[in-house]
């Protein structure tokens, strides 16, 4: 491999690392800003001890200079010299040309369809339970593809929240702690009926909407109800290559998403089916036909597209090319990324037996923290 250079450029404004293929330019107010001394960043927590108005607007880079495994830079107008090791500067390079398109995913996530068989993404509560490595295998199944399947769990009431507590906190509702899924007479929600469900988002009338959710099992003798999953982001990234204006007009308008369904609470969120960060990213998809409220905020010019583009949408998450199928024993459960994969369940006959499920919602970003914490371990 080619030594790597350091070379200053612009009147001090930028550093040029090269290395080989490499060749990355950092600007000097954005190395002052991440400096990694002690003045900079707190010891121990590794947070920011300075804001910006603390860094002088005119800074620049006096020097550069090639020191082992690290760059040593010097800042004017502070006369502050900083060490950056050369891999910490690849690894945040910002020096990208590539221009991305929308819808554009993240490098860990996976898309899914028909073809994932739930056993690749399984896991057993006992080794989970027990084994760090299986634990954070299994919480990567969930990061990667927004679906994992755990097995032979308990059977016991309240049984989902000890896969929770393995790797972060359940996110209490008006729903409760948790929730029955079984038929009731006079339900607040078709949930808890025994009627087909269409593959959906939990809960897109929340802000913030629940960002996981588990579903788990404890009596299944009925006939049908089996559960299915469906990538929202396979659909997205589908319908923007089969048309991309359609996936443009999901992601630019606002639908709304509405709950009133008990008592004391009237939930409303207006957000878009589909969900863009401003550079592109694809970051969430929602959608769900049993509250879905009145659609206001697309222009009247652009509602009969809006339709259509909803209309193909929906087609393609029916699409049984789409969905994974299982049915759950009892103490099996999945967990799914309600910001990304849509659940949903066949109509089911009770002349065989009961179907008895419970579910919580809890947060991805404890998940992520956990896998993370994991895997540095
Ligand atoms: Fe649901």
């Amino acid at each position: 491999m080619t030594a790597p250079s350091v070379s200053i450029e612009n009147n001090g404004a930028v550093l040029r690392l090269a290395a080989g293929d490499l060749n990355h330019r950092f600007h000097a107010i954005w190395l002052r800003d991440n400096a990694l001394d002690e003045a900079t960043r707190a010891a121990g927590n590794g947070q920011r001890l300075i804001t910006l108005g603390d860094i002088p607007a005119g800074t620049s880079l006096t020097d550069a200079t090639l020191a082992g495994d690290a760059i040593s830079v010097t800042f004017a107008p502070e006369s502050k010299t900083v060490e950056f090791p050369l891999n910490w500067l690849e690894a945040n390079s910002y020096d990208r040309q590539d221009r991305r398109t929308d819808g554009w995913l993240a490098a860990d996530i996976e898309t899914f369809d028909s073809n994932l068989s739930p056993d690749a993404v399984s896991a057993s509560f006992s080794d989970i339970s027990t084994d760090e490595a299986a634990l954070a295998n299994w919480l990567s199944h969930a990061a990667r593809f927004g679906f994992a399947r755990l097995t032979g769990g308990p059977t016991d009431s309240g049984a989902l929240l000890k896969i929770v507590d393995l790797f972060g906190y359940v996110r209490k509702t008006n729903y409760g702690k948790w929730f029955e899924v079984r038929t009731e007479i006079n339900p607040n929600n078709l949930a808890f009926t025994s009627l087909g469900l269409q593959a959906h988002t939990d809960n897109p009338y929340r802000d913030p909407t629940p960002t996981l959710q588990i579903l788990y099992c404890l009596e299944n003798a009925a006939e049908g109800g089996d559960s299915q999953v469906v990538d929202g982001f396979g659909a997205a990234e589908r319908l923007r290559d089969e048309d991309p204006d359609a996936f443009a007009c999901l992601a630019k308008h606002c639908a709304r998403f509405e709950y009133k369904g008990s008592n004391g609470v009237h939930l409303l969120a207006r957000r878009p089916m589909i969900e863009l960060a401003p550079d592109g990213e694809l970051i969430g998809v929602r959608f769900n036909n049993r509250s879905a409220a009145p659609i206001t905020d697309v222009p009247f010019d652009e509602m009969e597209a809006y339709y259509a583009a909803y209309r193909r949408f929906g087609e393609i998450i029916d699409d049984p090319s789409m969905t994974v199928s299982f049915k759950l024993e009892p103490g099996e459960s999945f967990i799914v990324d309600n910001t990304r994969v849509l659940h949903a369940r066949t109509g089911y006959g009770s002349a065989r037996g009961n179907r008895w499920l419970q579910g919580c919602y809890a947060d991805k970003d404890g998940l992520m923290s956990t896998l993370s914490a994991l895997r540095a371990a």
